[in-house]
């Protein structure tokens, strides 16, 4: 069954062509640039930039993923077969006789921003209503846990389901400790009760002057001081006794830190501030995460969402896992750590087998506080 996925939950317009876990395409737009100078997605920006360029991306992928499409090597139009440029066709036309290969339609259709998400589910209901596809629901999340399964379009890495797992999915909009037991069977074990991880680094990277996104700044400013935590701020819930994260009275702390500082203090001790805010927030996650270990004796753990791109997270959490004999699978390729169109494919592959297709379209619409389970 192969897919075309639209994701435009939040701040990245994207779509990709899948065939189960193999990627044949992957287009991803995104709006950084546009939303940095606020430090933070602005819905009304997001949803504008969304309809701009939705049909540019889709358009891209279908034009990527032709190359992987085995069957259409053989047609007139295949990449290996030699056009005289005359009759080479517009990238229109070649987006479109690959779109008459996809044999259905995915987007996701919550968690995330309620304008954002509109944009999408509305382009996949007018291209499924228009060319007669089925269309798949997805839940963002769902798809960043099968993000781990992910294949380049040759079927690389080649990783089996072997439930149950732990997945820890750590993002700017999403902390949650879940429990995947089964092909799309999810129960939520805990989650953030007000920001998440990533919103966390990107709210401290903003007090302290660095930008958004801020996670990757902190992360690179932590390691030029080899993760110093000098500051000791607090682990909020640490002792809570369940699994629920929070992460806002964190920032409060390091906001009240900060204001007693001066601004010639604030700069020459930036890298040990962001390290140490860093150093609290993985302690929080990983801490829980050992409790989620203890708790459900799974020692096999899946970890998705762009937080997980950091390499002190990465290290940390692999020595942690080894203290427990326990092995974890990262999505096998940067892109689908962060937010993308292909892990929407994946898992609608697995909705798709199950015959997990939406019934009326005109009743499809986009639940922004959706939640697994
Ligand atoms: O999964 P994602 O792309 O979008 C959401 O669904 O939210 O995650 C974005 C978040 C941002 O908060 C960003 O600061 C964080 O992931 N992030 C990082 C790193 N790269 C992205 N956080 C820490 N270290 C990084 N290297
Ligand atoms: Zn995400």
């Amino acid at each position: 069954m192969r897919i075309l996925a639209i994701e435009t939950s939040c701040d990245e317009t994207a779509a990709a062509v899948v065939e189960g876990v193999r990627v044949l395409g992957n287009a991803i737009y995104s709006q950084i640039l546009i939303h940095s100078k606020w430090g933070g997605v602005v819905p009304s920006l997001a949803k504008r930039a969304h309809e701009e360029k939705i049909d540019m991306v889709i358009e891209q992928v279908l034009v990527k993923a032709r190359s992987s499409i085995r069957n259409f090597l053989s047609t007139s139009w295949g990449p290996s077969s030699k056009l005289k440029s005359s009759v080479i066709p517009s990238r229109k036309k070649l987006a479109s006789s690959v779109f008459s290969t996809i044999d259905c339609i995915a987007v996701t259709y919550g968690p995330g921003l309620a304008i954002a998400l509109e944009v999408g589910i509305s382009k996949a209901k007018e291209l499924a209503k228009k060319y007669e596809k089925k269309l798949i629901a997805v839940d963002h999340m769902e798809g960043h846990i099968y993000a781990c399964w992910g294949q380049n379009s040759k079927g690389n890495p080649k990783n089996e389901f072997k439930f149950p797992y732990l997945a820890l999915l750590v993002s700017g909009g999403h902390t949650q400790l879940v429990l995947f037991s089964n092909h799309l069977q999810y129960e939520v074990l805990g989650e953030t009760l007000d920001d998440a991880a990533g919103e966390a680094l990107d709210k401290a990277a903003k007090l302290l002057g660095l930008g958004y996104p801020g996670g990757p700044v902190i992360e690179q400013l932590a390691t030029e001081v080899d993760h110093k935590d000098n500051y000791k701020l607090p682990r909020p819930m640490i002792k809570s006794g369940d699994l629920n994260f929070s992460f806002s009275g964190l920032k409060t702390s390091f906001y009240y830190m900060l204001k007693k500082m001066t601004e010639a203090e604030k700069n020459k001790q930036l890298k040990e501030l962001a390290s140490s805010f860093q150093e609290a927030v993985f302690d929080c996650i990983l801490l829980k995460l050992e409790s989620a270990i203890k708790q459900t004796g799974i020692k096999k753990i899946v970890v998705g969402g762009g937080v997980i791109c950091n390499q002190r997270l990465r290290i940390r959490l692999r020595s942690l896992l080894k203290r427990h004999g326990a092995e974890v699978i990262f999505p096998p390729y940067k892109y689908l750590c962060t937010d993308n169109a292909a892990m929407i494919g994946i898992a609608a592959s697995f909705k798709a087998e199950k015959g997990l297709f939406v019934k009326d379209l005109a009743k499809l619409d986009r639940v922004p506080r959706l939640r697994l389970g």
